[in-house]
């Protein structure tokens, strides 16, 4: 068995993300980890014909398709459900002062992340570009449809409707405005400064 392993919240519920509607995101994540894990032990196996490889069809094709498709779903859930939280922290100076320098204000960059939530089929993401290093809103239609090979995540926001259409229906809207009180902007600030750190080493 490959080595993915499911890294759960550690809360049941937040404020406006109702215990059933977590669980039932809990069990599509789980599917992800144990399908990344299945397809990994399938390409190690041997018994996959590369000669057969094809891009009309072939299994391998298949294969590595999924891998980036539940791959993606794995890790994009992770970081979603790692940067939310109940306590509601301030923006940290540092977060907020890279925020600006790349949207110009604070408000600017969350109305163009909102929106990017409402144009998207599957996520958002803030993220630090490894070769400008300047901060983007991407969005993505599927788990590997959108983004940049260069972006790293710092705050991820899932709008699949299994996200938010048990607590609000249609209402995708008022789901993106409960998120964003629910942010931990204190994992952001860690992620923002690892980045900043793999932004200046792959640039040398
Ligand atoms: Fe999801």
């Amino acid at each position: 068995m490959a080595g993915f392993t499911a890294k759960l919240p550690s809360y049941k519920s937040l404020k406006g993300i109702s215990e059933r509607m977590l669980a039932e995101h809990l069990k599509l994540y789980n599917g992800y980890v144990n399908k990344s894990n299945e397809i990994a032990d399938k390409l190690a196996s041997g018994t996959v014909d590369l000669s057969k490889s094809a891009a009309t069809y072939s299994e391998f094709r298949a294969l590595k398709l999924e891998q980036t498709f539940n791959g993606n779903g794995m890790y994009l859930h992770q970081y979603y459900f790692e940067n939310l939280t109940d306590s509601q922290p301030e923006v940290p100076k540092e977060v907020k002062e890279e925020i600006e320098k790349s949207f110009g204000t604070f408000e600017k960059w969350k109305d163009e992340f909102v929106a990017t939530g409402m144009a998207g089929r599957g996520w958002a993401v803030l993220g630090l570009n490894l070769e400008d290093g300047k901060l983007y809103n991407l969005l993505y239609d599927a788990h590997n449809i959108g983004g940049l090979v260069t972006l790293v995540p710092l705050l991820v926001l899932d709008v699949f409707e299994h996200a938010y259409f048990i607590d609000y229906g249609t209402n995708r809207k008022d789901y993106i405005n409960a998120y964003l009180n629910l942010i931990d902007w204190k994992v952001v600030a860690k992620r923002l400064e690892k980045a900043k750190k793999m932004h200046k080493v792959w640039t040398e």
